[in-house]
């Protein structure tokens, strides 16, 4: 299949990814269009969707934080919904950064198949142009509220930290 991906989504683009967060999970734990618009305002590379004929079918987000917003979603006080722009710094060369993998989400009939290869070389190759600007990654955590998403996260490497009401939060260090 002749999968497409983009590192800087458009606000056409924007409105799918959040539809298929819709879908895939609950109310709460949705980020309303006015507020990813205003993190992508602050930093444009923190959504990577993966595209099959015009159409977003998969995305994942990684959100370079505050120290402070960090330290609250590692601590289980705040998820991603409570993150707002002033929480999302943008990427500056020679800086050292802690980030958030969360959302990630591939369409339910491209599961099991290329579209996780293709979301994880896209998420190697921001890995690599970050390198590339000398911007270290001091740690990342990402915050697990399925089977899928804690497959992937021990796959990345990560290691559980603790657990709260929702989430199984993990994080692995530099
Ligand atoms: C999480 C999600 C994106 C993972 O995508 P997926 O297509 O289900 O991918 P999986 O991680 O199950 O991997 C499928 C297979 O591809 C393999 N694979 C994954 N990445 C690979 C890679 N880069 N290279 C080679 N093989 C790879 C896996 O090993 C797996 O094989 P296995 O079943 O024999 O172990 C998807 O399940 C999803 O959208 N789930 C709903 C939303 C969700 O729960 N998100 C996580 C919230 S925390």
């Amino acid at each position: 299949m002749k999968f497409t991906l983009k590192n800087k989504i458009d606000e056409n683009e924007l409105r799918q990814v959040l539809s298929l967060d819709r879908q895939t999970y609950v109310a709460d734990r949705c980020v309303s269009f006015r507020v990813c618009n205003a993190w992508l305002k602050k930093n444009p590379e923190i959504v990577c969707a993966l595209k099959l004929n015009e159409q977003v079918v998969g995305f994942f987000s990684f959100l370079p934080l505050t120290e402070r917003a960090y330290a609250k979603i590692l601590s289980g006080e705040m998820n991603e919904c409570d993150l707002r722009a002033a929480d999302i710094l943008p990427y500056t060369k020679n800086s050292e950064i802690s980030c958030l993998f969360c959302d990630i989400v591939i369409q339910k009939e491209f599961r099991d198949a290329e579209a996780i290869i293709h979301l994880t070389n896209q998420y190697e190759k921001l890995k690599n142009s970050l390198a590339k600007r000398n911007i270290k990654i001091k740690r990342i955590v990402a915050l697990c509220v399925s089977k899928d998403g804690i497959k992937l996260a021990n796959r990345f490497g990560l290691k559980f930290i603790k657990k709260n009401k929702t989430d199984s939060i993990y994080e692995i260090k530099y």
